[in-house]
């Protein structure tokens, strides 16, 4: 079916839905990536999804969130039968850790991505995935921005672990600016964004922490995630390590089926450790040439490195 008739045959009341929303392909048509979030064109149904998500993963969080994650979900004080509007849920963020959830119209480069992050605000998805789809969704939807990521910026040192994370994309844009020749530039450049972005999957996205009380979750993929959260902690099929991070550098993953192998991590003081030992790593050319595989570097992403401004 051609892209004009897929349009022409939507639903009147697909609001804001995932891969459905006219209003996200107006502002990607016109190059905006920082947007309002337009929260009258919510519809029923979207709501409907939020409540059917949140109801069905409070339970799962109970039983397997870092304590951390559940303070934040407590204290951001979302109604559970209604899409969050990004203003309420800043209103009880800001002022626990300065961070901010900032509406987007989809997909931000990875450069600018990190730079928000540095700057203590979260490029944050408004469109919420189909009421009668609830479970398998390739892109991320505001359920796993705001329900899975959200609640950890709560918490000061997961929130400076991930500003100092921001500050990694500095580090490696200046070093690349330094490399002379396109090609070594072009190398060093893939393979140090292929690092980083195994470390954030491992870590923001899918980690582990020991705690007293056994491992608990804290990546946002399996905070969002109604199979994956207790798959994550209670699978005899999946092998669970503590985090090194000359291995998770070098570590290939795949998106789309549970993940086989976590690592987990002691605190969030520990995972900040980490990060500074990323940025230690990458000064020294240590994430120069790391494993080849997933993920895959896009050009967009190496753009927005090589294009970002000198500091
Ligand atoms: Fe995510």
């Amino acid at each position: 079916m051609s892209k004009a008739a897929q349009t022409f045959n939507r639903p009147l009341s697909s609001g804001l839905t995932t891969t459905e929303a006219e209003f996200i392909e107006k502002a990607q048509k016109a190059g905006k990536r920082f947007i309002d979030q337009p929260y009258d064109l919510y519809s029923e149904s979207n709501h409907n999804a939020w409540s059917a998500l949140f109801a069905r993963m409070t339970e799962k969080w109970q039983a397997f969130a870092n304590p951390q994650f559940l303070k934040g979900i407590e204290a951001l004080c979302f109604d559970p039968h209604r899409v969050p509007r990004l203003e309420d849920v800043n209103k009880f963020l800001e002022p626990l850790t300065k961070f901010q959830a900032l509406a987007v119209s989809g997909y931000i480069p990875a450069f600018i991505f990190f730079d928000c992050l540095r700057n203590r605000k979260f490029p944050t998805t408004i469109t919420i995935r189909r009421e009668d789809r609830l479970d398998y969704l390739p892109e991320p939807d505001i359920f796993h921005d705001i329900a899975g990521h959200v609640p950890m910026h709560t918490d000061k040192a997961f929130a400076d672990a991930l500003v100092r994370f921001g500050d990694c994309a500095h580090t490696a844009a200046e070093i690349v600016r330094d490399i002379h020749g396109k090609h070594e530039q072009m190398q060093v450049l893939e393979s140090i964004l292929r690092a980083m972005a195994r470390f954030f999957w491992f870590t923001i996205e899918f980690g582990l922490m020991r705690s007293s009380g056994g491992l608990k979750v804290y990546g946002s993929g399996l905070l969002s995630s109604y199979g994956e959260i207790e798959h994550s902690i209670l699978s005899e099929s999946v092998q669970r390590f503590p985090i090194q991070i000359e291995w998770v550098i070098n570590q290939s993953f795949e998106i789309d089926h549970y993940q086989p192998l976590l690592f987990y991590v002691e605190s969030f003081d520990h995972l900040f450790s980490l990060v500074i030992t990323l940025e230690r790593w990458m000064l020294d050319g240590k994430l120069n040439n790391v494993a080849p595989g997933e993920p895959v570097i896009n050009e967009y992403d190496l753009a927005s490195f090589l294009d970002s401004p000198s500091t």
